[in-house]
């Protein structure tokens, strides 16, 4: 007797490639998730407390208005997902928030000094590596119409109170200022000279760069490059004597607050739009090519830039993936937080969980449960997989009682405890104050 053709569907149906998150993005899982929830969670706290209001922005703009990041800048000639929408109009999804939360301003005028933090995602078309993603996460804070150099002071102390206060040590604070508007013009003649005249000693790429942005040939990493920037004229020279005495206040506020940083002439950013403070944050913790914690300044100019009335703005932007980084490489992470206070373990069948599980929720205390009438010890072992303090446990004798079993796993002590009053008693074991 011949067997029947064994049916196999998988090969029946046509093959299906697995799909995978873009390159350059990527899924955020238990337990990344929620320290990214947690990372914004503080920083809106701080933030809040320093009288900073939450301002959410499009996640795309019409690309006009990230044009005037910089014309000569990798982040807008290179980097933007810029298309065309349906009615034909030229958009960009954001590449960062500063733009968009000034053309928010000029938008709707709000009283200045006007405060605001924002936290969420931004793209970029780089290339991707540890670190450096095509989606990623900042959050920030911008200050308009303020010229204050103690406003300068406060921002920068923002940040550098988060990153304290995510637990980093490890952090440089780099401080530069590329004075007004004139100042920035004429040192870049003056670098475009000085790198002209060894150009035979610089990178291509460093040549490249020359000739679109002489500031930008500061930012290069490249060995060949060093000697020919460290021989570069400082900025801190070409300064008016109102940008110096500006910087010098800010200064003085930050050693007011025992915030310690370094001077460093040669900080230019990647963004045109900075005029006086520049700042930036390095991960000491990280890899050079990716230690750039946040960074942010002073564009005095941006407002008026986007159609509105001369108004000056400071703030900056971190990013949260180099942040988390940091975070790991210090080994600065806090204990995880469990998800769930309780886990509720029921061998009756599962709808004693349900109901258990509906009553501790909706008392605050957070629980979870399995499923699919799993055997007591699997259950248990969910329970300690939870990382819940307290499992409630109910099996035939506890139902037929009108009982369940309060187990404190930490102790791993139990009680038989009315059902009346597991609540309460649950609550004491998770909250013992
Ligand atoms: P930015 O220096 O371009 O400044 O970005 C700030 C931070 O965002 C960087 O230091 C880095 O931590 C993070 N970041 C940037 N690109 C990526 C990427 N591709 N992958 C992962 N993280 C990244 C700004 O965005 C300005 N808007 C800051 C500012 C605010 N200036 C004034 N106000």
């Amino acid at each position: 007797m011949t067997e029947p053709a064994a049916v196999e569907p998988d090969r029946a149906r046509p093959r299906v490639d697995a799909f995978r998150a873009p390159k350059g993005t990527r899924d955020l899982l238990p337990p990344v998730s929620a320290r990214h929830r947690r990372l914004v969670a503080r920083f809106a706290e701080l933030a809040g407390q320093a009288g900073y209001g939450e301002v959410v922005v499009p996640m795309f703009e019409e690309l006009g208005v990230f044009s005037r990041l910089g014309e000569a800048t990798d982040v807008v000639t290179k980097e933007m997902y810029d298309f065309v929408d349906k009615g034909g109009r030229r958009m960009a999804l954001r590449p960062e928030q500063t733009a968009s939360v000034v053309r928010a301003f000029v938008e709707h005028r709000p009283s200045t000094p006007w405060k605001a933090w924002y936290a969420g995602p931004n793209f970029r078309y780089e290339r991707p590596q540890k670190g450096r993603h095509r989606q990623f996460d900042q959050v920030g804070i911008e200050v308009l119409g303020v010229d204050d150099p103690h406003a300068d002071v406060e921002v920068v102390a923002l940040a550098w109170r988060f990153l304290v206060a995510m637990g980093l040590r490890r952090v440089t604070l780099k401080l530069n200022s590329l004075g007004d508007a004139g100042d920035r013009a004429r040192y870049s003649e003056l670098l475009r000279a000085h790198f002209e005249a060894v150009a035979g000693e610089l990178s291509p790429a460093a040549r490249e760069t020359l000739e679109r942005n002489p500031l930008r040939v500061l930012d290069s990493k490249r060995p060949e490059d060093a000697a020919a920037i460290a021989a570069a004229p400082s900025i801190l020279d070409s300064i008016s004597a109102a940008a110096a005495a500006h910087l010098d206040e800010v200064r003085a506020g930050l050693d007011a607050l025992a915030i310690p940083y370094a001077l460093e002439p040669r900080l230019v950013r990647g963004l045109d739009y900075y005029r006086r403070t520049t700042f930036e944050f390095a991960g000491d913790a990280l890899d050079g090519a990716q230690d750039a914690l946040g960074g942010g300044g002073r564009y005095d100019g941006l407002v008026e830039a986007l159609g509105g009335p001369a108004t000056p703005g400071i703030g900056f932007a971190l990013g949260v993936e180099r942040i988390l980084l940091a975070v790991e490489a210090e080994d600065a992470a806090a204990d995880p937080v469990p998800a769930v206070a309780a886990f509720v373990v029921d061998t009756t069948g599962g709808r004693e969980a349900t109901v258990l599980c509906d009553a501790l929720r909706e008392a605050g205390i957070g629980a979870d449960r399995a499923w699919d009438g799993r055997s007591l010890k699997a259950q248990m072992k969910a329970a300690g997989q939870s990382g819940a303090t307290v499992a409630v446990i109910v099996g035939e004798r506890e139902l037929a009682d009108g009982t369940a079993i309060v187990r404190d796993l930490r102790a791993s002590e139990q009680a038989a405890v009315p059902r009346g009053d597991v609540i309460d008693h649950v609550r004491k074991l998770v909250s013992p104050t």
